[in-house]
């Protein structure tokens, strides 16, 4: 009876340990859908219960080598509400890249001034190549059109507290599929959940056969469409995104986009309905839907400071993801 007991303590013990303890969090894929569900539960723990002390005197590396507004400033946030202290540039221009230092020279560097690094760089696979040399745990602030996971966790976070579920969902996904890294991360992710996922973009900017196939794999029920409109009367979430033009290798920059969504459309929207957005907008939501119950996608930039909140502290230890119940 005692032996029993021991092993069921150490077999408790041993599910209590995060798998990304001491490890880095470079793609959506790199957690389990419990663990995704921890994130976003330790994520709520931090939006309603301060916590000042609890990085106190460890430091982040905000390292961005393209420019953002909310995944450097929410990640700088999170760690200076926690108690931490922030170190970092805007501006690979401002560091000795521009001298022709190597990614994993700077980064094996970087690895011995701080504990925790954010990184975002235009190069596919540099965060993985970043979190193999740092030696401390590396976050994927977006890399290239790849992936983006933490704003996965806050897109999640997001659709959970506005529906108060992730499963039984109708999620539109609409504008530039094959560069959004946003999109990419978030397919991957929504594929643990019963969801029927309705794309929508120009069709030069179709979601890459990889997610497709991996959506299959998961068989999770997708449909392609040509307009908001075919859609809107029977979605729960309208996740929209930006054209990436910065990002096109061939294509013109010169098209329509059938993806601008305009106040017109909502008429015959579910009340339930909530629009989200990773932000920045260009032209995709008319402003004049700002100020209705859809447009959800202020609130969602604003969670993305718990969000990050609870990754930092569960990649420096200092919780216990299975703490944390919704
Ligand atoms: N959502 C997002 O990544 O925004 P920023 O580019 O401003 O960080």
């Amino acid at each position: 009876m005692r032996l029993i007991k021991i092993c069921a303590l150490i077999f408790a013990m041993m599910s209590s340990v995060y798998a990304l303890e001491n490890n880095s969090l470079i793609s959506i894929d790199d957690i389990s859908k419990a663990e995704i569900e921890q994130i976003l539960n330790a994520a709520q723990f931090f939006k309603t219960t301060p916590q000042p002390d609890l990085l106190k005197g460890h430091i982040l590396a905000s390292c961005f080598f393209e420019p953002s507004t909310r995944t450097r400033l929410s990640f700088e946030s999170a760690m200076y509400r926690l108690g931490g202290n922030v170190i970092g540039f805007t501006d690979g221009d401002t560091t000795s890249t521009k001298k022709g230092e190597s990614l994993s020279d700077m980064m094996k560097g970087i690895g011995s001034f701080a504990d925790v690094i954010v990184m975002r760089h235009p190069m596919v696979g540099s965060a993985h190549l970043a979190a193999s040399v740092a030696g401390v745990p590396v976050v994927n602030g977006g890399d290239g059109f790849n992936q983006h996971p933490t704003q996965t966790l806050v897109d999640l976070f997001s659709i959970r507290e506005s529906q108060g579920t992730l499963d039984d969902l109708h999620i539109a996904i609409a504008g530039d599929l094959k560069y959004g890294r946003t999109v990419h991360s978030l397919c991957l992710a929504l594929s643990h959940y019963r969801v029927h996922l309705h794309f929508i973009s120009p069709n030069f900017l179709l979601l890459p056969d990889v997610i497709c196939e991996e959506l299959r794999k998961s068989d999770t029920s997708i449909s392609f469409h040509e307009s908001l409109e075919e859609v809107i009367p029977e979605i729960d979430i309208l996740y929209m995104t930006r054209i990436q033009k910065e990002r096109f290798v061939y294509e013109s920059v010169d098209f329509e986009n059938p993806c601008l969504l305009k106040l017109s459309h909502l008429a015959k929207a579910k009340d339930n309905l909530r629009i989200l957005h990773p932000l920045p907008r260009m032209d995709e939501i008319e402003v004049n839907i700002d100020n209705t119950p859809y447009a959800y996608y202020f609130q969602q930039m604003g969670n993305g400071v718990p969000v990050r909140m609870a990754v930092l502290a569960l990649l420096l230890n200092k919780i216990e993801a299975n703490n944390f119940s919704f």
